[in-house]
């Protein structure tokens, strides 16, 4: 953690010239587009953003709109800058419409939470080095008969019928009455996977409109441990609050596979050993917010989650591979698991990227030194460019998310071979190495053969 505060730290002049641009009153309006809708009044007053060193200027262009705007901390590659609430859908516009790789911003509630954000380095070619692999950890491949049992469940069609009612709301925007539907829609779809009384779906409220889900499948044998997949159920127009965001790579396609993932385990009767949660984030498109919130709670109650997947634009193909897997704010040992894992049981080609900032929920859990990683849809630079507009549809992406398909058995691997455990039912886990039915197979053959065996010897006695 770097401990230089405020603006001490940094060159007087830099210091100067940035906060007498930032913090002023009235300035003419220079944005072209249209202003945002104005946030609702429970969101207001002071929140603390870390955001990159280079994209200030968005929040230079912020200040001019709505008046006095603070750069607390200047440090290294990351700034911690003061906005009010009502001010961040704005900030959001402006850090998209100036920087092509969109910019990438926490909020916190506090600066304390703010600087705790600043990761150790910044340097985004390297994955954090506390990533260390655990000793329990040990990333083994030894559930075969299992995924291979799951994987071809898989069904694309499925996949693409949740994107399409989930981009068929008119916004999932994190204030938004649809926003807090389609938490509800969700909840009710993720329920109906199961009749088991010990499977649960629960609403996370977080004092905006919409919640998160999670849908908990609690480990027979080490459940204190957790695995996390998810992804973001909040979209968002760079046109505002009240504009058409159907989000349907941005993120339906995520939750679209998410879903599938919980389906095929559940229709295996799968019991894992550890916990393994499903998780749509709330707000994910205003600062990481829902997964932010949901980390720290995790982090203060003790919860050890042992590893977190992000599915995050998982239905546009865009480059030459199949799957990218992002490098920055992940962890470099579970980066080479899921490398494992496709060149195993997904078959599916692969490559690494770095998104070169925060860019979606993985980051909430890296932050708090989970494993994370975020296999992604494409390179960095080739991803959809229709996300955060209206033009986020099924269509523009892969009309019968055959690509969403790949990361659904990419993740069903990770699920099992992280969660370790059992498939239920008459024939499951057959082949696997432990606690499979081999052992009692074997044991008849034995006793046949014993019996075979005396029946032959008192003949010829
Ligand atoms: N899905 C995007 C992140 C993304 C976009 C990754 C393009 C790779 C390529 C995500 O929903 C998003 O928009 N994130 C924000 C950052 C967040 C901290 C507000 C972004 O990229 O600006
Ligand atoms: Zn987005």
């Amino acid at each position: 953690m770097r401990s230089a505060p405020f603006l001490a730290v940094v060159p007087a002049l830099i210091a100067a010239s940035i906060v007498a641009l930032i913090v002023v009153s009235g300035g003419a309006c220079r944005c072209t587009g249209p202003a945002p809708e104005p946030e609702s009044a429970a969101e207001a007053g002071p929140r603390y953003v870390s955001i990159g060193r280079d994209a200030l200027d968005a929040a230079l262009a912020v200040a001019e709109q709505r008046g006095a705007l603070h750069v607390l901390d200047l440090d290294g590659d990351v700034a911690v800058i003061e906005v009010d609430a009502r001010d961040l859908g704005l900030l959001a516009e402006q850090i998209h419409a100036r920087h092509d790789r969109c910019g990438g911003f926490m909020v916190h509630d506090s600066y304390a939470d703010a600087r705790a954000a600043i990761p150790v380095h910044t340097d985004p070619s390297h994955a954090d080095p506390s990533h260390a692999v655990r000793p329990e950890l040990d990333y083994t491949l030894d559930r075969p008969a299992a995924v291979r049992a799951v994987l071809p469940a898989v069904d694309a069609t499925r996949i693409r019928e949740t994107i399409r009612a989930l981009s068929a709301m008119p916004t999932r925007y994190y204030q938004s009455r649809t926003g807090a539907e389609a938490a509800r829609w969700l909840q009710a779809r993720w329920r109906s996977l199961t009749g088991r009384p010990d499977v649960t779906v629960e609403l996370v409220d977080h004092g905006y409109a919409q919640p998160s889900v999670i849908l908990t499948v609690p480990g027979a044998a080490r459940a204190d441990e957790v695995v996390v997949i998810g992804g973001h159920l909040d979209s968002i127009s760079l046109l505002g609050a009240a504009s058409a965001a159907p989000g349907a790579d941005d993120d339906a396609s995520g939750i679209a596979t998410v879903t599938e993932v919980a389906r095929v385990l559940l229709a295996h009767d799968y019991r894992p050993a550890r916990t393994i949660q499903f998780m749509a984030y709330a707000a994910e498109e205003v600062g990481l917010r829902g997964s932010q919130l949901i980390a720290r709670d995790y982090q203060r109650r003790g919860v050890r989650v042992v590893g977190a997947l992000q599915l995050d634009m998982t239905n546009y193909r865009g480059s030459d591979k199949d799957i990218w897997l992002i490098n920055d704010h992940t962890s470099a040992a579970q980066n080479a698991f899921l490398g494992r894992l496709i060149d195993t049981y997904v078959g599916a080609t692969w490559g690494t990227d770095v998104c070169g900032y925060a860019c979606s929920d993985h980051a909430s859990w890296n932050r708090i030194g989970v494993p994370a990683s975020m296999p992604f849809e494409a390179r960095f630079r080739d991803h959809n460019r229709a996300i955060h507009t209206r033009r986020d549809t099924l269509e523009v992406s892969d009309a019968n998310a055959q690509h969403a398909a790949t990361f659904a058995r990419l993740a069903a691997a990770y699920a099992i071979e992280l969660g370790k455990g059992e498939l239920g039912g008459p024939d499951a886990g057959a082949g696997d190495s432990r606690g499979s039915s081999r052992p009692i197979v074997a044991l008849a053959v034995l006793a046949l053969a014993g019996l075979a065996l005396s029946g032959l010897a008192s003949r010829r006695a």
